[in-house]
């Protein structure tokens, strides 16, 4: 299964601090936000990631990524030239998937919990697609799941004035072969935008598609506005603090994934002791260690 993390669009539900710097590059707490989904990739064990970013900001985030050989995955870059729609991401990355499937993750989503990579990993649907819900107080800022009297999902609406549900789509997707196909046969919405909930849609009216409910034991968090972008850093700022734990770090998820050994993680975090970061990696080794 190959990766895509798509970092593009305009932040400007985030405007001033998005004028000059792209979204994906503020920081949740110690980390760039590009972290946080590269390092849920990493955890369901996917090595090829492709990053699609804007034009202007490609450069900043090759700075930032390399090539992906120090964290044992290679990473391609791609530029959406105008943010025309989620969706678009599928059809853009035809040739890199070259047939293979894909998990698609937004840039500024944050997952956290014990167990969630085998979660993801379970779900996987061969057949079709795999998409979650999680129950939130404003599914109407969503793609929002309408279910049956038997709990099954029968439709999916994009940012519904009355949602039939609390349950939102987070940005983790799960697709085979076919979603560049399906992504294409997508028209434009009224927002001008190709909706990845009509890529959805398709499976769904196919029976193809697992709606998986995800347990409010996860942590989900969209990181789009100033309130959401600071509270996601003080749940990071608390959890690390607190309890030690590493969340988001794509250096630690790699090891775990047996992408980079102790000896590479180590070299990893050496230069990067002055912050503290360096010593949370290498904390972690020496606590959790054992893969
Ligand atoms: O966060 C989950 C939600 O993400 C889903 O529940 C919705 O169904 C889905 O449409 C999406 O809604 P948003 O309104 O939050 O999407 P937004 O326009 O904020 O874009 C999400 C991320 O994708 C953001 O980091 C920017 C990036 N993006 C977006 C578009 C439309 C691109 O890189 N290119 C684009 O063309």
């Amino acid at each position: 299964m190959k990766g895509i993390v798509l970092a593009g669009g305009t932040g400007t539900r985030l405007h001033p601090l998005t004028l000059g710097v792209s979204k994906q590059l503020m920081p949740i707490y110690n980390k760039p936000m590009i972290y946080y989904p590269i390092a849920t990739l990493i955890s369901c064990g996917i090595r090829e990631i492709l990053l699609i970013t804007t034009p202007q900001d490609t450069p900043l985030f090759q700075a930032l990524l390399g090539d992906g050989t120090a964290w044992g995955v290679e990473f391609t870059y791609l530029t959406q030239s105008k943010p025309e729609g989620i969706a678009q991401a599928l059809v853009l990355a035809e040739s890199f998937l070259d047939g293979a499937p894909v998990a698609l993750i937004l840039g500024d989503n944050l997952f956290h919990g014990k167990g969630l990579s085998d979660l993801l990993r379970q779900e996987i649907n061969p057949r079709g697609a795999t998409i979650f819900g999680y129950a939130v107080n404003d599914p109407e800022r969503y793609g929002v799941i309408a279910f049956d009297e038997q709990m099954n999902p029968v439709d999916l609406i994009e940012k519904p004035s009355d949602p039939p549900s609390a349950y939102a789509v987070p940005g983790i997707y799960f697709y085979n072969s076919e979603a560049p196909s399906r992504a294409k046969a997508t028209q434009k919405s009224g927002r001008g935008e190709y909706e990845i909930t009509d890529v959805n849609k398709s499976y769904l009216k196919d029976g193809a598609l697992n709606v998986v409910l995800m347990d409010p034991g996860f942590t989900w968090l969209d990181t789009g506005t100033f309130a959401a972008l600071s509270e996601a850093s003080q749940f990071v700022e608390v959890l690390e603090n607190r309890q030690g734990q590493l969340i988001g770090a794509p250096e630690w998820a790699a090891y775990q994934a047996g992408f980079i050994d102790e000896t590479q993680l180590t070299a990893l975090a050496k230069p990067l002791l002055r912050s503290g970061y360096g010593q949370q990696l290498l904390k972690a080794l020496n606590s959790y260690g054992a893969r």
